[in-house]
């Protein structure tokens, strides 16, 4: 089946790519090069460079290329920028989506595996968080997210544009043989960023808040293996093509892991000391966010096998500093 991969020039999209060539599928790449890098697109992968609200071109696309269905990973992706400039979250997340799914109408394409995320939830009220925990998104991002999925699920019950949204919880790593890894600009993220400190390419990591009710005192989040979350699209994709109900899944291990753990999975795997300086909490971070993986086991037949944290460390670690 051929398949379109938008943001596939970006992170997690390609990872995505990575994966889906090595399971024998033909894939194109549509991708703006907003934040994407050209120079992870394989060369033997067809790249279109367009803005997914381009209707005529992504139609075109759908059509010349017989696509069958779609894994769209294409977004804006920071919070604090979310807040301070929403606009840019309606118009790229929201309204972009929704440009896409018309294309996809136009063209015929009935699967969509959406790129959702765990800021759907909000603060927890309770932990593990499943799929049914309720959706009250704290920032503008969560909010366009949970829209579109919203968007998805009138398109199903009305035009039957199948879908599964998969609500990442924190994405990390990198695909070891490619050296493919982490490249957002600016950096957001926490191992990314504790890998820079260890490396002296930052002065320091901050830790933000000591004091939560935490082991350790500081925010515990779920980490997956990128390409374990690369592995859930194609066991989604799988879902979908055998009739599966459309729906949300959430991508974690179901294991949380503190900011201090990760510093001293950094300091282990590359036997440097990170430099640590402690500061105040933010606003809207909880302080313990944990995916409960059940449903993605059970309808998907999905297990994250390589997100222990030491080996998502190792794998970042090697991608960084090649
Ligand atoms: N990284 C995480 O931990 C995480 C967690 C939860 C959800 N997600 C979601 O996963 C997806 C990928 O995230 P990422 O970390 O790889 O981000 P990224 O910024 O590396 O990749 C996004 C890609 O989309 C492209 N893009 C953005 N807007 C576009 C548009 N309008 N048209 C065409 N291309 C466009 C960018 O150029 C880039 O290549 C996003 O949808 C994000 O919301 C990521």
């Amino acid at each position: 089946m051929n398949l379109l991969v938008t943001g596939g020039a970006g992170y997690i999209g390609s990872h995505m790519v990575r994966e889906l060539v090595r399971a024998g599928h033909k894939v194109v790449v549509v991708d703006s090069l907003l934040t994407g890098h050209e120079d992870t697109i394989p060369k033997d992968v067809m790249f279109v460079q367009a803005d997914i609200r381009d209707r005529s071109e992504v139609t075109e696309v759908l059509r010349a290329y017989d696509v069958g269905a779609i894994f769209h990973f294409a977004s804006r992706i920071q919070v604090g920028e979310s807040v301070s400039n929403p606009r840019l979250y309606f118009r790229d997340n929201l309204a972009a989506s929704i440009e896409l799914f018309e294309s996809a109408l136009d063209a015929k394409v009935t699967r969509i595996v959406f790129s959702s995320t765990a800021a759907v939830y909000g603060d927890p009220i309770r932990s593990p968080i499943d799929e049914d925990h309720p959706k009250n998104p704290v920032n503008p991002y969560g909010e366009t997210k949970l829209a579109v999925e919203r968007v998805l699920a009138a398109y199903d019950r009305a035009y039957g544009l199948r879908f599964a949204a998969l609500r990442y919880f924190n994405a990390a790593g990198a695909d070891a043989a490619d050296g493919l890894g982490e490249r957002h600009d600016p950096e957001t993220h926490l191992i990314p960023l504790v890998i820079d400190a260890a490396l002296g390419r930052r002065p320091h990591i901050t830790v933000f808040g000591g004091d939560y009710a935490t082991p350790d005192g500081t925010c515990v989040r779920d980490y997956i293996h990128v390409r374990d979350l690369a592995e859930a699209h194609l066991a989604a994709l799988g879902y979908l093509n055998a009739g599966g109900a459309s729906g949300a899944f959430n991508l974690g291990t179901g294991r949380g892991h503190s900011v201090r753990e990760i510093i001293d999975a950094v300091e282990r795997v590359s036997g440097r000391k990170v430099p640590v300086v402690h500061g105040a909490r933010r606003d809207g971070d909880p302080p313990v966010l944990v995916a409960s993986p059940r449903r993605a086991q059970d309808l998907l037949g999905f297990r994250a096998k390589r997100s222990s944290i030491d080996e998502i460390i190792r794998d970042a670690w090697a991608a960084r500093t090649r």
